[in-house]
């Protein structure tokens, strides 16, 4: 983790806390790691700050839009809606009106995760542009809700279906692009070689020529000190041999995508907190901060571990403070709002030096799923954001006022 604690609390100290900062030089390496592949679409739900978007655009990635939102937001970016590999993929296992009307009028390519929106889009657009998002039939994730493949996920078209996904392509005269498998996010590497065959298997039993495949994201990053890195030649290698088999069937060259959000952003970011109240316990006490799980959600949600550190307000480590077994949560009305829990949501701790009321906590690797799921809970306005680049340090998003949120109920 780069971040300069004093840099880190001072601005604490100017926007206010919770504030959520990234690291833009951190971004620009993880990017420059997956350079191998052809084309990097960044999965923006992983953190969609539109500066964060225009960052991954200028450093030649492209972009993945789940919702009507994000491609707004990509259009706003200034990425290009039409194009391959350039333009917008809109991923999904259905499509609303809405953006289905979005899609037709930008002309975006879309990657159906289901034959009801397969036909959708046929019936709505002959001959548009479409990927096949399948499901393998198995999947993995960090978490059973990160698992994105196998007969349990709602996600991607059943393998089992491919045929029937191939007669709606042809019924429709669509533009096949190529196939998508993503099979969940925090992937276990012992499933890279059985992705890889299944997509090779996919694309020889098609009988149908294909432009590009894509890896999907899922790509994990080592939230606990001495967790392993992911070699990323090494998944780029098991790729592209996949992909030169599949070249060898087709007889022309394929592009390889791979489609991270984690990755890119989870290790540039941290959430900043101001530390309210140490409340005791007779087994352990609470450190109560002003972040929230409407904050940072991924602790409550998977029982997901945030790496944290403290701090004195002038950044310099707290003078004097025993290390100490300490639960850390936060100001919600509501049992699950603490930071340091099991998957299960039983409290755990961390071994900290003993926190301070007026110390600031800093949430480490919180830049993905961080502030992008992030709510508004509680009537708890959304927390500031800060790109630290070139040693500037730039506001990319104020913090929301309780007033804005009042607006839209008046
Ligand atoms: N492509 C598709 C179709 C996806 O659904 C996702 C993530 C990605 C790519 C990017 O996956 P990544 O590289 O970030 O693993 N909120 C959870 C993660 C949910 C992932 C949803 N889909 C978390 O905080 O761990």
């Amino acid at each position: 983790m780069a971040f300069d604690p004093r840099q880190l609390t001072q601005l604490a100290a100017e926007h206010g806390t919770p504030l959520w900062v990234y690291d833009a030089a951190v971004i620009r390496e993880r990017i420059a790691q997956l350079r191998r592949f052809d084309t990097i679409r960044y999965a923006q739900k992983a953190c969609s700050n539109l500066h964060i978007l225009r960052l991954m655009r200028a450093e030649g990635a492209v972009v993945d839009a789940v919702s009507l939102g994000e491609i707004e937001r990509s259009l706003a970016a200034g990425f290009q809606p039409q194009g391959e590999p350039e333009g917008i993929v809109f991923t999904a296992d259905l499509i609303d009106h809405a953006t289905l009307a979005a899609v037709l009028k930008h002309g975006i390519t879309v990657n159906a995760g289901s034959l009801d929106m397969l036909a959708r889009v046929g019936q709505a657009s002959p001959g548009h542009r479409v990927w096949l998002r399948i499901n393998p039939g198995f999947g993995h994730g960090h978490s059973n809700k990160t698992n994105t493949g196998g007969p349990q996920s709602k996600h991607g078209i059943w393998i089992g279906d491919l045929a029937e996904a191939m007669s709606i392509v042809r019924r429709h005269g669509l533009k096949l692009v190529g196939i998508h498998m993503h099979i969940g996010s925090g992937v276990d590497y012992g499933h890279l070689s059985s992705v890889c065959n299944a997509m090779v298997d996919v694309v020889a039993s098609l009988d149908h020529d294909i432009e590009a495949i894509s890896a999907g994201g899922g790509l994990s990053i080592p939230y606990r000190d001495g967790e392993p890195r992911i070699d990323c030649d090494h998944y780029f290698e098991q790729w592209d041999a996949a992909r030169k088999r599949i070249e060898q069937r087709l007889g022309h060259d394929v592009r390889l995508e791979i489609e991270p959000g984690r990755f890119l952003v989870a290790e540039a970011g941290a959430l900043v907190a101001e530390v309210h109240s140490i409340n005791r316990r007779p087994e352990r006490d609470f450190a109560l901060v002003d972040a929230g799980f409407n904050d940072l959600m991924r602790p409550a949600m998977y029982g997901s571990y945030h790496r944290i550190s403290v701090h004195a307000p002038d950044g310099g480590q707290p003078q004097g403070s025993p290390e100490t077994r300490i639960a850390v949560a936060g100001p919600l009305c509501e049992s699950g709002d603490v930071f340091t829990q099991d998957a299960g949501g039983v409290v755990s701790d961390q071994l900290l030096p003993r926190p301070r009321i007026g110390d600031f906590l800093v949430f480490h690797s919180a830049g993905a799923y961080g502030s992008s799921m992030s709510s508004n809970y509680n009537s708890r306005p959304l927390a500031p954001e800060v790109l630290l680049d070139g040693g500037k340090a730039h506001l990319i998003r104020r913090r929301q006022t309780v007033a804005e949120l009042l607006a839209l109920e008046a």
